[in-house]
């Protein structure tokens, strides 16, 4: 089953380099080593890679699984999580929340997720979203969901796409200042949100109280103490 129709995205991205595969691995790994500005699609990933080193289930002719390489800028998880969501509402009209860093969602669960890598001095900016699925495995079932089980009808992989590219290109443009701005506004975690994250020394609960300059979410605990969250692992308090 094919989902993105690749023809339509050549004709109306024209200028761009772009791989596309029925099969491969993983358009991380397809991407690196190529050159700023290339675009690696898949039907499916085998081996579909999530952050902190889990698996990115990347059921066939369902989602978009999509690489492009950028050069590294700060932010950029921000800047990409803000340009799926945009794609995501120009093409279907639903508003999506960013979860920090990474997580783009839709009724309380992810439908989308953000990996940016660093290959030979370029920034693999891996975006994967759940356009069609029907149903998640077991294990992923109540934090996943797709655009698809969200509206109750099939959504356009090509339309999204369309919309991500030219999207991406605009908000990895901008300054890593209104990058922060841009996604402090458009998150309901940035601020005064009760969560719980994972951190290597335990779980720690609290409010977020905004980005630091360097993007980094601020967590105020209750007995009034700040914590910088540097890498995920955040959740809505009592999920
Ligand atoms: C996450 O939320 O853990 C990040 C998921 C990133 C998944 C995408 S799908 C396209 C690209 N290729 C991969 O192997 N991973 C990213």
């Amino acid at each position: 089953m094919s989902t993105l129709d690749i023809d339509r995205i050549r004709r109306e991205l024209p200028g761009r380099s772009i791989l596309y595969y029925a099969t491969v691995d993983s358009t991380m790994r397809a991407a690196a080593g190529c050159e700023p500005g290339t675009v690696v699609l898949a039907e499916e990933q085998t081996a579909g890679q999530g952050r902190h080193g889990r698996s990115w289930h990347s059921e066939a002719g369902s989602g978009i699984y999509c690489s492009v390489v950028l050069e590294p800028k700060p932010a950029l998880t921000l800047a990409l999580g803000l340009a799926t969501a945009d794609a995501i509402a120009r093409a279907t009209g639903l508003a999506c929340d960013l979860r920090w860093p990474n997580d783009v969602m839709l009724g309380g669960k992810k439908v989308a997720g953000i990996l940016v890598q660093l290959a030979d001095g370029n920034a693999i900016g891996g975006i994967g979203i759940n356009v069609n699925h029907a149903s998640f495995p077991p294990e992923l079932a109540s934090e996943a969901t797709s655009l698809r089980l969200e509206t109750g009808a099939p959504a356009c992989a090509t339309g999204i796409l369309l919309a991500l590219l030219p999207a991406i290109d605009t908000f990895v443009e901008m300054d890593g200042d209104t990058i922060l701005r841009r996604f402090a506004r458009a998150s309901s975690y940035a601020a005064g949100r009760r969560v719980t994250v994972e951190q290597p020394e335990g779980t720690i609960e609290g409010t977020t109280a905004g980005l630091d300059p360097a993007g980094f979410l601020i967590v105020r605990k209750d007995d009034g103490t700040d914590t910088l969250i540097v890498a995920g692992g955040v959740r809505a308090a009592g999920s």
